[in-house]
């Protein structure tokens, strides 16, 4: 099974849904909103002239956000519909960006540049069977001294939608919907592993990298599962027994050596 073809269909196929949907809102985008969110804009604070390297940058939304706060920007996607649309936004807004259309590994084994910061974020590692590998491309890609930052859902709620917490080596493989309202129900395979926070965490540390933050948050800036509800002024959050059950996590890591 290639697993990477897979995906890469399902996600070209999602980007074309995706530009067009409200939840991406690409009309604001280009008059100027940001797509960034409170936690990740306070986690990385300033950028400006830093050179920040975008894994799994989907269309480029997050990408370019970084890039009109001043960073010196790289995004990276195996879809390559989805790096063909980050070019025609930023060639539209004049924005500087690179973007590579490539998989996460294979960018590893080809890039030669240093970064001050990588960031990925919201729905990221389900997509890569081994973290020991996305781990070993973070700390090749940063310098010394660069700093890692990871938002991503937590697995706590795919737990309590049935899916596995504990990963394996096998993957789930499914035919799924996308998660944008404008979904008109067309189905892609998609072939996904679940990752445990310890297995992330311990791959993080099995490269050297220091972490120096670690945090949980009840509120989610997206709708994008069922069940949430709004909050005024705080986001979505779910209720599982009447508890509020974690929806995001965010790690920050350092490169020392
Ligand atoms: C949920 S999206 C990322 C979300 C992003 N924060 C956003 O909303 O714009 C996941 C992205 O991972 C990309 N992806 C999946 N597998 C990949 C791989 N092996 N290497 C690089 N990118 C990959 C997909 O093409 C997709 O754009």
């Amino acid at each position: 099974m290639d697993y990477l073809e897979i995906n890469k269909e399902a996600w070209d196929k999602r980007t074309q849904v995706h530009v067009g949907s409200q939840f991406y809102d690409v009309e604001a985008f280009k008059a100027g909103k940001s797509s960034l969110n409170a936690i990740e804009l306070k986690l990385l604070g300033n950028v400006e002239g830093k050179k920040l390297l975008h894994l799994q940058c989907h269309f480029g939304l997050d990408t370019l956000s970084w890039a009109r706060l001043g960073a010196r920007v790289t995004g990276v996607d195996l879809s390559a519909a989805a790096i063909e649309q980050a070019n025609i936004l930023k060639s539209q807004l004049g924005l500087p960006a690179t973007f590579i259309a490539n998989d996460v590994y294979q960018f590893d084994n080809e890039n030669t540049e240093k970064f001050d910061i990588v960031f990925t974020s919201y729905g990221v590692l389900c997509w890569l069977p081994n973290l020991n590998k996305w781990a070993n491309t973070i700390a090749n890609s940063l310098r010394v001294g660069g700093e890692f930052h990871l938002v991503e859902f937590h697995p706590f709620n795919d737990l309590l939608s049935g899916y596995r917490y504990f990963p394996q080596i096998e993957p789930d493989i499914e035919d799924e919907g996308t998660y944008t309202e404008n979904c008109d129900g067309t189905k892609s395979t998609v072939v996904t592993w679940a990752h445990s926070l310890s297995e992330v965490i311990n791959a993080l540390i099995s490269v050297g990298l220091i972490i120096e933050f670690f945090n949980e948050y009840a509120f989610s800036p997206y709708d994008c599962f069922e069940g949430l509800e709004h909050v005024t002024g705080k986001g979505y959050q779910m209720l599982h027994k009447g508890q509020q059950v974690p929806l995001i996590y965010a790690i920050k890591a350092r490169k020392i050596a």
